[in-house]
């Protein structure tokens, strides 16, 4: 066996005897799932083969979080930059997320999720706004595991977008600009009122934040893995769980 063997066997053992403490979960996991193209290209299949494959892979995630009882789970599906890919792979993808969001019923909805869509919806197509809007109305009143999905998101948009409506706020003369705290810009991002990421999960071996919830990742804990998104399995995430409870988090202090 040469050494990339080795090494393949040494980190599968490791993934296999991952054991989390149930009572010391991370609340909130969020992941960039990267790497369906290169995924879909190694097995000589079309890209949007390969985030067909990311979408189940996405399922089979939030089935094991919501189990365990991960508080929220944020997936990014589609960045404020993801309009310049081929006109073909962003229909792929829209028509995706709209499938993905008319199955929630099923697969999502009866498990007591909350769906969100964080993100500006403004220029989605039509039927998938309207989905949206049928979702989260149907799945707000749930308790389970909040499933944010980030359509047409970006981390410098969201906060531009706060910086706006705060200001509209000092306009209007309902606040003065000595006001505006972090606890303020906070309460107007998409993710108000939700607890900050613990872990940001990237596969593929990139190692970017790529305009990904800029605010909220301030004291997040990276995990990285070497696999793309569609070969990641509910083993991986509890591989990073258990390393993240390992972690010393000292948030600035000492
Ligand atoms: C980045 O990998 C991935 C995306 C831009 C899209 C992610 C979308 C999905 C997994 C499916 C749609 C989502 C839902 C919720 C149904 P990449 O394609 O850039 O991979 P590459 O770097 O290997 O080319």
């Amino acid at each position: 066996m040469n050494l990339k063997g080795i090494y393949t066997a040494v980190r599968q053992l490791f993934v296999k005897n991952a054991e989390i403490d149930l009572d010391n979960l991370p609340q909130h996991i969020a992941v960039i799932m990267d790497g369906n193209g290169r995924w879909a290209k190694s097995k000589g299949l079309d890209r949007s083969a390969g985030h067909a494959a990311g979408a189940e892979t996405l399922r089979e995630i939030a089935d094991y979080c919501s189990e365990i009882g991960i508080k929220v789970l944020t997936a990014y599906a589609f960045s404020t930059e993801n309009w310049k890919r081929p006109q073909k792979e962003v229909d792929a993808l829209m028509d995706l997320l709209y499938e993905y969001l008319c199955d929630a019923d099923n697969k999502l909805v009866g498990k007591n999720n909350v769906v969100r869509v964080i993100g500006d919806v403004t220029p989605l197509r039509e039927d998938i706004k309207k989905q949206i809007t049928y979702v989260e109305e149907k799945t707000k009143n749930n308790d389970g595991m909040i499933i944010n999905l980030a359509i047409n998101y970006g981390g410098r948009d969201e906060i531009t977008t706060a910086a706006r409506k705060i200001a509209e706020q000092v306009k209007n003369g309902e606040i003065q600009p000595e006001d505006i705290d972090e606890k303020m810009i906070d309460n107007n991002l998409y993710t108000a009122g939700q607890p900050w990421p613990d872990i940001i999960l990237r596969p593929s071996g990139e190692y970017r934040l790529s305009n990904f919830l800029l605010w909220q990742a301030a004291y997040s804990e990276f995990w990285y893995a070497d696999i793309c998104w569609p070969d990641f399995t509910p083993k991986h995430m509890k591989l990073a769980i258990s390393k993240y409870q390992k972690r010393n988090r000292r948030f600035g202090g000492i």
